[in-house]
């Protein structure tokens, strides 16, 4: 099993990509942590988990706040008395709409979740890392970060951010055998689909789909085998990478 034994936390566990992530890691002999918001979805998801005899817990957590992600942090401690791998997969977006009207409180609420969490999981997991000389974070970010839709437009520039972030702090933890590798999904079938294309029709996906030359949105499983790899010793030599998972979108 290609990460047996391994101690991974996973934000925004409980639904989507992160649902996705959860349960192929769970194949492959990793010990979970499911932090979400949604306290009781990712408890449900840890009971369903633990009945097929996978150890797993759920913590509840806001990670765009940083006593949550120490909790967090020392919760995955006290459980499993490590940890391998912190995937930064929590996010949200503003709903698809002029650049102009997106309100401060909105634009202040996208950033917390989705850059200021990258800040909070450093603080909380790298010195724990550290003290084990080994560790991974794996951000999701999104083709938006490189391949920016209009309508999205500090959506876009989070992802922008994650993507700066993580390969600086690829470079600087490198020295600490802290890999840092970042996941570009796709517009993917998701609950945050419907917010990305402002409403979910069928003429709305056509298009989305349209300019994926594979011709499909991404699913949970291509996210998750793509983070199932940066995950395992096999991405040991890999850090500072972003890697799309797009149906080719971004070429
Ligand atoms: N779905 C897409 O089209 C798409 C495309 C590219 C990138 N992404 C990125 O993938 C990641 C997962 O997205 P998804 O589509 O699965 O979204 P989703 O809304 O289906 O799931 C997100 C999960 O994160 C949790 N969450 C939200 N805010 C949180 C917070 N403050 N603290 C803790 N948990 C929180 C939610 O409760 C939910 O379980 C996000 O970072 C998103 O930006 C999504």
């Amino acid at each position: 099993m290609r990460l047996e034994n391994k101690v991974v936390v996973v934000t925004g566990g409980a639904q989507g990509f992160g649902e996705g992530i959860v349960r192929r890691f769970a194949t492959e002999g990793a010990r979970i942590v499911i932090a979400d918001i949604q306290a009781q979805a990712a408890q449900d998801l840890a009971q369903s988990l633990q009945t097929q005899g996978v150890s797993a817990i759920a913590v509840k957590t806001d990670v765009s706040k940083g006593p949550d992600m120490h909790h967090l942090a020392a919760t995955t401690l006290n459980s499993f008395g490590r940890v391998d791998v912190v995937v930064n997969n929590a996010g949200t977006s503003h709903r698809n709409q002029s650049l102009m009207t997106v309100d401060e409180d909105e634009f202040d609420r996208v950033f917390a979740v989705n850059v200021k969490s990258i800040y909070w999981a450093a603080q909380a997991f790298v010195g724990h890392f550290r003290a084990q000389g080994a560790g991974a974070f794996i951000n999701i970010a999104s083709t938006a970060g490189v391949r920016p839709r209009p309508g999205l437009v500090w959506y876009n520039s989070t992802k922008g951010a994650v993507i700066t972030a993580s390969k600086a702090m690829a470079v600087e933890l490198a020295p600490d055998s802290i890999r840092v590798n970042v996941i570009n999904p796709v517009a993917g079938d998701t609950p945050l689909l419907g917010t990305f294309m402002g409403e979910d029709t069928p003429a709305m996906r056509a298009k989305f789909i349209a300019s994926i030359p594979l011709g499909r949105l991404s699913q949970p499983q291509d996210i998750a085998n793509a983070a199932l790899y940066l995950a395992s010793d096999e991405a040991a030599f890999i850090t500072g990478a972003c890697l799309e998972v797009d149906g080719g979108r971004c070429v």
